[in-house]
């Protein structure tokens, strides 16, 4: 299914093209804004979350470890030290300058793969590689600090940036040519499903009225704008991280990705191998919730392990995480687990 497993950078560092996803090469014009940065890899910070618990969840010991969204590595570097003699580690990330950083960081190490490709594409890589199923597998979903104080990206309504919001900015479509083309109607949607927010269409006819009288929406600062004329300012610091959320999640096609993932790792895993997720908002954990109907698998956590409030308090990313452990009992299919969660995956209708 992968077709080109191809650049080896250094040893146990691929790129893999994912032409199985169906995304096309990107048109030009969506180029145009794209700020890739050049980063000082050492001053790029991110804390994991709750890692002892995943440690222990994940039983990290003998046998391969998978980390889905490596990130920076935060996670990967804490499973790394808790392997067994016979213990590899296998770190995933789709972000290309995530990846980056991730190769700079662990590809040089033994018992370690860093790939850059899709978490969809896991079970793939893993055969590529030769490597037997996973004893364990981690999905931090979301985004990283990377993603909000370094990649210029548009991630956060606090910082001045072109509204991209790639996860893989070489792939797909950026969010400004959406907010700049979509009917009201159309946005109302996907703020109120993605974003959760009430008041959706009132915020997606400010969008379309700013369109029209200001021009093109390119950047954060105007998109908070066209928000701020009808939103009090007191409700501000509420509103906007939803609307971040719901157009993030809507570019990146996130909870249908985040469902096909676990789907397709927990069919991946050996049994008697582990799924560990941490998710950050309602729409992901609904999903993840899901997965303790699927025939086969047992939950190990009866509710949600969250932070302690010291650790809230050192990362404040922190706060909203809710992990969920799964052990897998015995051969599940994919498909199998793919409809009990699908139902779980909120959809927008374009009408095209
Ligand atoms: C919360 S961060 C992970 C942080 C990481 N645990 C650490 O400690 O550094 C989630 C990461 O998942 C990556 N990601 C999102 N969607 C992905 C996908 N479909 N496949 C692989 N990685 C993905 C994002 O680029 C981001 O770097």
């Amino acid at each position: 299914m992968i077709s080109d497993f191809a650049i080896k950078i250094k040893q146990n560092v691929f790129r893999c093209l994912p032409a199985s996803l169906g995304i096309g090469i990107i048109p030009a014009r969506f180029r145009e804004g794209i700020e890739m940065n050049s980063i000082e890899h050492q001053n790029v910070v991110h804390i994991p979350v709750m890692v002892n618990e995943v440690i222990e969840l994940l039983d990290v010991g003998n046998g391969l470890f998978v980390d889905a969204t490596a990130g920076l590595g935060g996670h990967s570097r804490a499973i790394l030290e808790h392997l067994g003699e016979n213990g590899y580690l296998l770190a995933l990330e789709k972000d290309p300058e995530s990846f980056r950083i991730l190769a700079e960081r662990l590809g040089d190490r033994p018992k370690v793969f860093v790939v850059q490709a899709d978490y969809i594409e896991l079970c793939h890589v893993v055969e590529k590689l030769g490597l037997s199923r996973p004893s364990g597998i981690l999905f931090d979903l979301g985004i990283s600090s990377f993603h909000i104080e370094h990649s210029g990206r548009g991630f956060s309504y606090r910082r001045d940036e072109v509204l991209d919001m790639r996860f893989d900015p070489t792939n797909g479509v950026p969010a400004w040519h959406w907010i700049n083309t979509l009917k009201i109607k159309e946005l109302g949607q996907i703020l109120e499903k993605f974003g959760e927010l009430r008041n959706g269409l009132k915020i997606a006819r400010s969008i379309v009225e700013f369109r029209q009288t200001h021009g093109k929406i390119m950047r954060t600062s105007e998109l908070n704008e066209a928000v701020s004329k009808v939103v009090a300012t007191r409700r501000l610091s509420d509103v906007l991280p939803r609307v971040y959320q719901a157009f993030r999640i809507f570019v990146n096609k996130e909870l249908e990705h985040v469902a096909h993932g676990l789907a397709h790792a927990l069919a991946c895993l050996e049994v008697g191998g582990r799924l560990v997720v941490i998710s950050y908002h309602s729409l992901e954990d609904r999903i993840v919730k899901g997965i303790k109907k699927v025939r086969g698998v047992e939950t190990l956590t009866k509710k949600p392990l969250r932070p302690s409030e010291q650790e809230v308090r050192r990362n404040r990313r922190a706060r909203s995480a809710k992990l969920r452990a799964y052990r897998k009992l015995e051969a599940v299919d994919e498909k199998d687990i793919y409809d009990c969660i699908a139902d779980r995956v909120p959809s927008v209708d374009l009408g095209r």
